[in-house]
């Protein structure tokens, strides 16, 4: 029988006659330095890694499509946006997805306790829509200028190179905005079965824009057909003495096996503006959209239906960014949102190239045409569309020629925005108690007793000063909480709950200090002295 199989080349188009054995001279002499195929094979591989996510290096990837249900709850999607991918129906968006853990690096386990990433790229008609989301609703920050601060304390020692919890609780002792998130992080939750059995949430705040111009704000979730399924620390331990990828496993098996994983996919919505009635910031994303007032609104569904064809190429070259939305859906002032769209194209740009818009994975669906003046930089694949002038990488030009404008929208919605230059704290209150108290009691007990141990042998590893301090923290989101992690750990309840208020922070539960400026103008929310 002939053999049909492909013949093996260089780069360069050249048939390899042997792979086995190097060009030497002699049978036992020196190799040659003109031996191009050798060394193209060998300086390729010398470069097959790219520096990993400085976050989320850990992660698994599927396609799929998302189908709008071109409602949003029980009212018409156009009432409050003008975006094409949650108005059309019978279409389908491909869609692209990448889970992630946060702080492991690249081939750590998937039993992690972290939140895990739930990055989603809408091919859509108009272009890219990516919602960079988390499986939990909340974060740890709520000012993007933290967030190198919280990842250094995240990840490993810089000396000793190990994830120490000491560090971990060094940082949210100061940052009792964290407690609600670490809360759920310790629980159960912090540890999802695997990535099909988790929801997702988009976690920052967006706004919706409809063809009026007008804005309402927004937050976006997934919900599992599947369910949520999380898993206790013992349990995650047995899976991780058989299995590190066990989670991209599941995912791959159950997508080839035909048992294709969906989503569910809801926005909450509120009026824009300050809304002041609320005890919390709804810029805040230390806090959750309470869903009695709140509803999740269904909008439409994701399914996931085929695996990558090659991790390096579509996982670990995908690109998912804040930044990337399609008209109709907007960006809120919340300051996490505002920080991140800088971070993530800027990462990528170091981290995979400057042309990664480029790569089939990133770029948008065939139907999209990309047309830019943007040139060169390294990996340059190839010319955007310029139309039949070649030479007008510029615009406007006087000869009619090139590229033009889009039209604008009839209506476009412009935020009227007024302030005095500063820094701000993004909360009204010192309350960053309330949500986790309420958390730590909507826990089962099977929940509960697990994140108190969790707890108890993380406060076992810190100093005494950090033990008092999250003491302090947990008794006032809740005084059994408090009172349970002291006793497990053997702290001084007592002399945890005799602590002041941090430096730079109200009292709990307590209205932020007001500045009063020369003019007689007042601003809240500035650190108390
Ligand atoms: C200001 C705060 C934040 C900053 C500066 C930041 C920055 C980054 C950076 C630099 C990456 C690596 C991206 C890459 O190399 O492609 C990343 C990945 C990621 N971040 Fe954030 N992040 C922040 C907050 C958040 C929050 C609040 C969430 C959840 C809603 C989140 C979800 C993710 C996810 C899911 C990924 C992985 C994306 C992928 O799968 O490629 N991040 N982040």
């Amino acid at each position: 029988m002939s053999d049909q199989r492909p013949i093996l080349t260089t780069r360069q188009g050249h048939p390899v006659r042997d792979n086995q054995n190097t060009r030497t001279v002699g049978e036992r002499g020196p190799a040659t330095l003109e031996n191009y195929q050798f060394i193209e094979k060998i300086t390729h591989f010398d470069r097959e890694r790219i520096p990993e996510r400085v976050v989320h290096a850990r992660g698994a990837g599927a396609h799929g499509w998302f189908e709008a249900y071109g409602k949003i709850g029980d009212e018409p999607a156009s009432k409050y946006t003008r975006a094409r991918v949650l108005n059309e129906t019978g279409v389908r968006t491909p869609m692209f997805v990448r889970f992630s853990t946060v702080a492991g690096a690249k081939e750590s386990p998937e039993t992690e306790r972290d939140p895990r990433g739930f990055a989603v790229k809408f091919k859509t008609v108009d272009g890219n829509w990516d919602l960079v989301g988390n499986n939990l609703k909340v974060f740890f920050i709520r000012d993007a200028i933290k967030f190198p601060d919280m990842i250094h304390a995240f990840k490993p020692d810089p000396v000793t190179n190990r994830q120490e919890a000491w560090r971990f609780f060094d940082f949210v002792a100061q940052h009792p905005e964290s407690i609600h998130m670490v809360t759920w992080l310790k629980s159960p939750w912090g540890i999802p079965a695997n990535y099909r059995e988790m929801e997702g949430s988009g976690v920052n705040t967006y706004k919706l824009v409809n063809d009026q111009g007008e804005a309402v704000l927004c937050k976006f979730h997934w919900i599992p057909k599947q369910g949520v399924r999380n898993l206790t620390s013992s349990q995650a331990s047995e899976i991780q003495g058989k299995d590190v990828g066990h989670a991209t496993r599941d995912l791959y098996d159950n997508i080839k096996a035909g048992n294709f994983p969906e989503w569910e996919f809801a926005v909450q919505i509120m009026p824009d503006g300050p809304n002041d009635h609320l005890s919390f910031d709804p810029l805040d994303d230390t806090k959750l959209w309470p869903v009695d007032q709140f509803p999740l609104r269904p909008c439409g569904r994701m399914v996931l239906d085929r695996v990558p064809d090659n991790f390096f190429a579509e996982v670990e070259q995908s690109a998912f960014g804040t930044g990337v939305l399609v008209d109709g859906i907007d960006f809120s002032d919340d300051k996490m949102l505002q920080g991140r769209t800088l971070s993530y194209s800027d990462t990528q740009r170091y981290r995979v190239g400057p042309n990664y818009l480029q790569l089939p994975i990133n770029a948008p669906q065939p139907g999209v045409k990309v047309y830019s003046n943007q040139r060169d930089g390294q990996m340059t694949y190839m010319v955007d569309g310029t139309g039949p002038n070649k030479h007008i990488n510029y615009e406007p030009s006087t000869l009619a020629e090139g590229l033009r404008e889009a039209p604008k929208p009839a209506k476009e919605y412009h935020q009227r925005v007024e302030g005095r230059l500063g820094r701000y704290q993004t909360s009204r209150t010192e309350d960053d108690y309330t949500q986790a108290g309420e958390r730590y009691r909507s826990f089962q007990d099977w929940e509960r007793e697990d994140l108190i141990a969790n707890l108890v042998a993380d406060m076992k590893q810190c100093p005494e000063p950090i033990q008092l301090r999250m003491v302090w923290h947990f008794w006032h989101a809740d005084e059994d909480y408090g009172r349970r992690v002291a006793e497990g750990a053997g702290i001084d309840l007592e002399k945890a709950k005799a602590l002041p208020p941090l430096p730079g922070r109200a009292a709990p539960g307590k209205r932020l200090q007001t500045e009063t400026y020369s003019d007689g103008s007042q601003a809240q929310r500035v650190a108390a002295e």
